[in-house]
């Protein structure tokens, strides 16, 4: 195991009704605050009127950004921090999924910076300071609840970029099942899908004598497959929507990360699809993921064996190739979910197979539990065809 630090300290305020305590939670950040959501899911649901409600009984003073969309883009940033900048926003609340946090998030980098926020993503400034953010989340996916960073996309290039730090992760996240009710099956699958990636390029990993973190990532990965079905066939299922929610924000705060090295290359073959494509996050994954996996099994099927096995349930004496069976198997998991598994059902050709692999990695070597070279990356964009 190798060494490491962790700290997470969003709070979680978990559960029915959990929403009431927002004016509590804000009130210890600021008088003045931004409040930031998406393309109308939280009208419809009756959740914004809610949320602004209980702003004004607590005193709190709400300057409103709005539009939000999948994919953030660049330009709803830059007038995020534009507004924050002009009425002296003091903190910020996202109400919404990982777009609506992600874009909460740079607002809060870029509003306590005097040049441009995408200079955080260039890598031309160091984050060191952030309004402060609550979130109240309605789609357990991304887990930017409670991660440290933000993916953002520049519309000049179709650029999608991620950028981090300590200081960007969220003060509190209000998790409350029943908010998830209202996902369409197809926005709930994504997310189910995100969620499961974000323990696989940590699971998929050569660090030795990690035994803890193995099967943590196990229990998770068993616990979303046993309630995936039950959130599919009933929306309102209150225990799977709360199993499926709290795997979501423990599949990316960290914890499974602990002590070993993550991959992370689906991920970023991932990020120029929907750069490029403007497809969804988790619909993109379940498409690079298993690609990504038939490539890692001809060259190291060793933890792809051990997935199969104790994840997607293939017997040890099984007559085959046990890591190619568990492959399968996942594949016929993520199509029960009605995903994409294929770039043909998602209607992308190899047109850019090879601007997509240039744009992740350039010259060098992307992911760890296999290194992978452009070539190697348009293989895989290949195998997922
Ligand atoms: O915009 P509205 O109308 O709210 O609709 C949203 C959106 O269309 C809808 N939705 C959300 N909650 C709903 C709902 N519809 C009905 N009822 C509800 N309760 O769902 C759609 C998708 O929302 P979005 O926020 O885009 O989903 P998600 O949480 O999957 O976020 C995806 C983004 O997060 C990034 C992804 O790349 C992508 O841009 N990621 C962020 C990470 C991070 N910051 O740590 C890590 C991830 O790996 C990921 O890259
Ligand atoms: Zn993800």
């Amino acid at each position: 195991m190798l060494d490491f630090q962790f700290s997470c300290p969003t709070k979680i305020i978990f559960g029915k009704d959990s929403e009431q305590q927002l004016g509590s939670q804000i009130s210890l950040y600021g008088r003045k605050v931004l409040l930031h959501y998406g393309g109308g899911s939280v009208i419809k649901s009756g959740l914004h009127q809610r949320v602004i409600n209980t702003l004004a009984e607590a005193g709190v003073e709400v300057v409103e950004l709005s539009g939000v969309q999948p994919n953030p883009r660049l330009s709803l940033v830059r007038e995020g921090v534009a507004l924050c900048k002009e009425h002296n926003i003091d903190s910020i609340l996202a109400v919404g999924g990982g777009s609506v946090i992600d874009s909460a998030k740079a607002i809060a980098a870029g509003t306590c910076y005097e040049g441009d926020v995408w200079d955080f993503f260039t890598g031309k400034a160091q984050l060191s300071e952030a309004l402060p953010l609550g979130v109240i989340l309605t789609i357990p996916a991304a887990g930017s609840e409670s991660s440290s960073g933000t993916v953002i996309t520049n519309e000049d290039g179709w650029l999608k970029r991620s950028m981090g730090g300590e200081i960007l992760r969220p003060k509190f996240a209000i998790m409350n099942p029943e908010l998830t009710y209202s996902l369409p099956p197809y926005q709930t699958a994504c997310g189910i899908v995100d969620m499961m990636a974000h323990i696989l390029e940590r699971y998929f990993s050569n660090t030795e004598s990690v035994e803890l973190t193995d099967r943590l990532s196990e229990a998770a990965l068993t616990t979303i497959i046993n309630n995936a079905p039950k959130v599919l066939d009933n929306a309102e299922d209150y225990d799977a929507r709360a199993e499926i929610m709290w795997a979501g924000t423990l599949a990316h705060n960290g914890l499974m990360g602990t002590g070993r090295e993550g991959d992370w290359a689906s991920h970023q073959i991932e990020h120029e699809l929907s750069g490029i494509y403007d497809i969804a996050h988790g619909a993109g994954l379940a498409i690079v993921f298993p690609a990504w996996m038939k490539f890692c099994q001809r060259v190291n099927p060793s933890k792809l064996a051990q997935f199969a096995e104790r994840v997607m349930g293939v017997p040890a004496d099984f007559d085959g190739d046990i890591a190619l069976e568990g492959i399968a198997r996942f594949e016929t998991f993520l199509r029960s979910l009605a995903m994409p598994v294929r770039l043909s059902e998602a209607d992308i050709d190899n047109r850019h197979f090879e601007e997509m692999a240039t744009k992740c990695i350039g010259d060098g070597l992307l992911g760890n539990y296999v290194q992978l070279s452009r070539f190697d990356i348009v293989e895989i964009y290949k195998l997922a065809q």
